[in-house]
């Protein structure tokens, strides 16, 4: 083993801390007031909002957190829970629009996250991925002939609030009146926002487009995030809400657990609970919106640079993510970057300043010399 000391492990991390841009981390945190935790299980087992004989629990924190997202989300009447991850997040809302539905067909633009797909081949539900517009929104009109192609079928649909490589969103309402064009009635699709990264982005957003805009109820039978993108933690977790109507048909009473099973995991991270609950409400909504508003300056602000100096670099409205052209091997695993075919991303988070972001902008243009 490399790390045979607490002291090399503990410097590997630092290190690898200081150097990283390509995964939408926020790693500007310290927990170490919270370290009590680490001295007990805590375990939520089964429904949040049904206690279970194990008393180890959080569930108060989880259900401070599915309400802090349900009023962010402006999402009424809705059940939630923390996840393990965004991925779950996504799994679940699969499960709950499958069994809310009658057969359905999953839709999905070529840049949702990998995890939809996976969902498809587990469960054995049948899929259509549809084409992405250039800068990652779905494409508006493949979405049409792929839902008029199948009409007859109900259908479950990601919507995007951020993808993973681009971070391009996806419009909610768009995508609700195409199902309308195709005769397909509300009350025969589910829709599903992925929001692992964009839920704790796009809310913050002044005057963002109506079209992009995260109304929860209005449009979405579900959403989730990740907690360790924008939030900030120190084990990966999730959340997500959906409308109590679907998940009650998922529901089973489970004996063993004096509570009922609507959760995908069994036994899930109530320490995950309570630093999430921590994380969001340690600050004000204000100043969570400062510190997203200064991501999408400092992204706009790495591009312009990236562009001046020679390297074409593009960047979405309402994104923190600055695309542009793969550097060699060294560089990317040196700022551990996130890279698609023969392009690469920078991720601007809260632990990001302007002083590291001028380094990586000009070790990135020294890596591509003008000709
Ligand atoms: C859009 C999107 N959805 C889902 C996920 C999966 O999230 P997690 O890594 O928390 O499982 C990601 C991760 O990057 C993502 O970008």
């Amino acid at each position: 083993m490399d790390f045979a000391t607490r002291e090399t492990y503990r410097e590997h991390l630092r290190e690898r801390k200081e150097h990283h841009f390509g995964y939408p981390y926020n790693l500007s945190f310290s927990y170490s007031e919270h370290a009590y935790l680490l001295d007990y299980l805590i375990n939520n087992l089964g429904d949040p909002y049904r206690p279970s004989n194990y008393g180890q629990d959080s569930r108060e924190f989880e259900k401070s957190v599915v309400s802090y997202f349900s009023k962010l989300w402006l999402f009424e009447d809705c059940w939630g829970y923390i996840t393990s991850s965004g991925t779950e997040g996504n799994l679940a809302a699969l499960i709950y629009g499958k069994v809310s539905l009658d057969n359905p067909v999953v839709y999905y633009s070529k840049d949702t996250h990998y995890s939809i797909g996976k969902g498809c081949r587990a469960y054995s539900l049948e899929s259509v991925p549809v084409d992405s517009q250039p800068h990652g929104e779905i494409d508006y009109g493949s979405l049409q002939s792929a839902l008029y192609e199948h009409r007859n079928r109900d259908a479950i649909i990601i919507c995007n609030i951020s993808t993973t490589f681009r971070g391009a969103y996806d419009s909610a309402p768009k995508i609700l009146s195409l199902c309308e064009n195709a005769g397909i009635a509300r009350g025969r699709v589910f829709l599903h926002g992925d929001g692992a990264l964009g839920g704790m982005i796009m809310p913050f957003v002044e005057r963002a487009d109506e079209l992009y805009q995260v109304k929860g109820s209005e449009f979405f039978d579900s959403i989730s995030v990740s907690g360790h993108k924008m939030p900030g933690l120190p084990v990966p977790c999730g959340v997500i809400l959906a409308r109590k109507s679907c998940v009650e048909k998922f529901g089973r009473e489970i004996e063993y657990l004096n509570s009922t099973d609507t959760t995908l995991n069994g036994s899930r991270n109530g320490l995950a609970a309570v630093l999430l609950f921590h994380s969001l409400t340690g600050v004000s909504v204000h100043e969570w919106r400062k510190t997203i508003q200064t991501c999408l300056e400092l992204a706009g602000y790495l591009s312009r640079s990236l562009n001046e100096r020679g390297v074409r670099a593009t960047i979405n409205k309402y994104s923190n993510t600055v695309c542009f052209k793969k550097p060699t091997e060294p560089f990317i695993k040196k700022w551990q970057l996130a890279c698609l075919k023969d392009e690469a991303h920078a991720i601007i988070m809260p632990n990001h300043g302007r002083e590291q972001i001028d380094i990586f902008a000009s070790e990135l243009a020294a890596e591509f010399p003008r000709k």
